[in-house]
């Protein structure tokens, strides 16, 4: 089986992008990036991809107004003219209409750092702070019409620090992020993975029973 062609949605600076990319880099992974797609003409990580050697592209929405099915169109085309198979959004900032998430029904993975079900929406680690958790974490799931829902496919969990900021909390989850979101893709693309309901089941080792403590107990 070939790999499956895979294309990244980005408007920033694209770690989470960099993070596929690094691990499709190897002989075994499953998926190839073929292409990185941008809404923002100058998004940081349209550079590194293009390091990478890896095509890019920028489909701006501004000229489509608030037509966003149009932006939508225009992106949907450049992605079968590739033969895109999977669609991974990496920090990409446009809401999506129901239309494109159909188009990409049961193909199309997202990153959102939290620990879905909780902290849906904006300034998740600033509301982890202020609601004094003790965990948190990254969450890669399917993409379905509601915002930051679909089948789980794979969450990282970190521990909250007393002496946490927003910006110390997103940088230990950001280096979750970049690990599961790699070991995700690399289920999805394998085949390994099943949607069953609301849930992503997955053919792969469960985690032994370690038990994830915060704070650390002697
Ligand atoms: C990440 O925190 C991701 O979870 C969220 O947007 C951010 C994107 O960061 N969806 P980057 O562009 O991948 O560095």
């Amino acid at each position: 089986m070939g790999k499956r062609r895979v294309a990244i949605l980005i408007s920033g600076r694209g770690s989470n992008m960099a993070a596929l990319i690094a691990a499709a880099k190897a002989p075994d992974f499953p998926a190839q990036i073929v292409l990185v797609m941008s809404n923002i003409a100058d998004a940081g990580g349209l550079a590194v991809a293009r390091d990478n050697g890896i095509e890019t592209l920028t489909v701006e929405s501004k000229p489509y107004g608030k037509d966003r099915e149009a932006f939508e169109r225009a992106m949907h085309r450049e992605l079968e003219a590739r033969d895109v198979e999977l669609v991974c959004l990496a920090g990409f900032l446009r809401l999506l209409t129901p239309w494109f998430v159909r188009q990409w029904d049961g193909r199309m993975l997202n990153i959102h750092p939290a620990l879905l079900p909780s902290y849906r929406g904006l300034h998740t680690h600033e509301r982890a702070l202020a609601d004094g958790v003790k965990i948190h974490g990254a969450t890669v799931h399917f993409v379905v019409p509601e915002v930051d829902s679909g089948p789980i496919v794979m969450q990282g969990a970190v521990p909250v620090r007393d002496d946490d900021t927003p910006d110390t909390l997103a940088a230990r989850v950001l280096r979750a992020e970049h690990r599961i979101y790699a070991e995700a893709l690399r289920l999805v693309a394998g085949g390994q993975t099943r949607l069953d309901g609301a849930a992503c089941k997955v053919a792969a080792p469960s985690q032994d029973d370690d038990v994830l403590i915060s704070p650390r107990i002697e």
